[in-house]
C-alpha cells in the first residue's frame, strides 16, 4: 500500500526520527562532495497550482542528486486550467512517476489527488499546512539547539496561515510548546486549538508570545490566494512584525525562522532576517537535505 505524506500526522515521532537521521547522513554526504545514487531510475513529477521557488528547485535538486529524474507542470501551462480534473490528472501522472508532489489551494483538492493516485503524493503546501516545511524546520532548530522536545517557540503574526497551522500539528508529534501571538481573526480555529490541547498558548500580545521562546517564527501576512485581503492583514498584523525590539524579548540564544519568501519590512525587518540569530538560509537549504531523506522513505519503502 502506497503512503502519503499530505500532513505532519501521517508520520510518527520514531519515523521523524529516522527521517532527521537519513537527512543527517545525506547533508554530510554533500558536504563531503560524496554521489549518492539511491533512487537511480526513478521519476518524481512536481504539480504546482501556486508559484514556488524553493520547493521547486529543492524537490528538483534532491531527485536530481540522488539519481532521478524530474518533471514540472504548472496548473496555468497543463490542461488544469483548461478544466481536466484532478483525478484524472492524478491517474495519468501515477503511470509515468514514483512519486508526485502537488502543491495546491484547499485541503479537498489534495485529499482528491492522492486519492486517485497510485503513487505517493507530497503535500507541497496548501491551506491546511506545509508539513514538509515544518519538518524542515524542527530539523534545523535540532541541528541549532539540540532535541526540540520541551523547547519553546514562538510564532508570531498570522497564526492561521498554513505554517501556523502546521506548527501547531507539530507540537503533538514532537513535544514542544508552542506561543501563538495574534489577533483575533488570525487564530487557528478553536477545534484545532481544542485538539492541540495545553502545549499550545495562544495571546493577542507579541510580547508575551515570545518571552522565554527558544525559536521564534513568522509568516508572511498574506499567503497565496490572499491578495485581495492585502491592505487589511498589513494594518489586522502590523502590530506583530518581527523585528530586533521584540526578538530582544526571546531568550538569549533564541533562533529566528521563516519559511521565506520574507516580505522585509512588513512581518519582518532586515535587522532580524540578516542578523545573528537567523537560521533562515540553513532552513532553506535544510529543505533539500530532508526531502531527499523523504523521497528515499516514500519511494524505497
Ligand atoms: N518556503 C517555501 O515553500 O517557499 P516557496 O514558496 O518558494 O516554495
Ligand atoms: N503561508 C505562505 C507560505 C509560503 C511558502 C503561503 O501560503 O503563501
Amino acid at each position: 500500500m502506497k503512503r502519503d505524506f499530505l500532513t505532519l500526522a501521517d508520520r510518527t515521532e520514531a519515523e521523524y526520527r529516522a527521517l532527521f537521521d537519513r537527512a543527517h547522513a545525506l547533508k554530510a554526504s554533500r558536504k563531503r562532495k560524496e554521489v549518492v545514487k539511491t533512487l537511480e531510475g526513478r521519476h518524481l513529477v512536481l504539480v504546482f497550482e501556486k508559484a514556488s521557488t524553493r520547493t521547486h528547485l529543492s524537490f528538483e535538486a534532491a531527485m536530481y542528486q540522488l539519481g532521478g529524474t524530474v518533471s514540472t507542470i504548472t496548473a496555468g501551462s497543463s490542461q488544469i486550467a483548461r478544466g481536466e480534473t484532478i483525478e484524472d490528472t492524478a491517474r495519468v501522472i501515477s503511470g509515468y512517476a514514483d512519486c508526485i508532489m502537488f502543491r495546491t489551494f484547499g485541503d479537498d483538492r489534495l485529499t482528491a489527488f492522492a486519492k486517485a493516485s497510485r503513487v505517493p503524493v507530497i503535500n507541497g503546501l496548501s491551506e491546511g499546512g506545509h508539513p514538509v516545511q515544518i519538518a524542515t524546520d524542527l530539523f534545523t532548530v535540532e541541528e541549532r539547539l539540540g532535541s526540540v522536545k520541551g523547547k519553546t517557540i514562538a510564532f508570531v503574526g498570522d497564526c492561521a496561515s498554513n505554517m501556523g497551522l502546521s506548527f501547531v500539528e507539530a507540537t503533538g508529534i514532537f513535544g514542544f510548546n508552542l506561543r501563538l501571538g495574534c489577533p483575533d481573526g488570525y487564530r487557528p480555529p478553536a477545534a484545532v486549538l481544542a485538539a492541540a490541547g495545553a502545549r499550545v498558548h495562544v495571546t493577542a500580545d507579541a510580547v508575551e508570545a515570545v518571552r522565554g521562546a527558544d525559536v521564534v517564527v513568522t509568516d508572511v501576512w498574506t499567503s497565496m490566494g490572499q491578495e485581495v485581503e492585502s491592505a487589511k492583514r498589513k494594518k489586522d498584523l502590523h502590530d506583530y512584525q518581527l523585528n530586533e525590539a521584540l526578538l530582544a524579548k526571546a531568550n538569549k540564544g533564541a533562533i529566528v525562522l521563516h519559511c521565506l519568501p520574507a516580505h522585509r519590512g512588513e512581518e519582518i525587518t532586515d535587522g532580524v532576517v540578516d542578523g545573528a540569530q537567523s537560521a533562515v538560509w540553513d532552513e532553506a537549504e535544510n529543505r533539500m537535505h530532508v526531502q531527499k531523506a523523504l523521497l528515499e522513505q516514500l519511494i524505497l519503502g
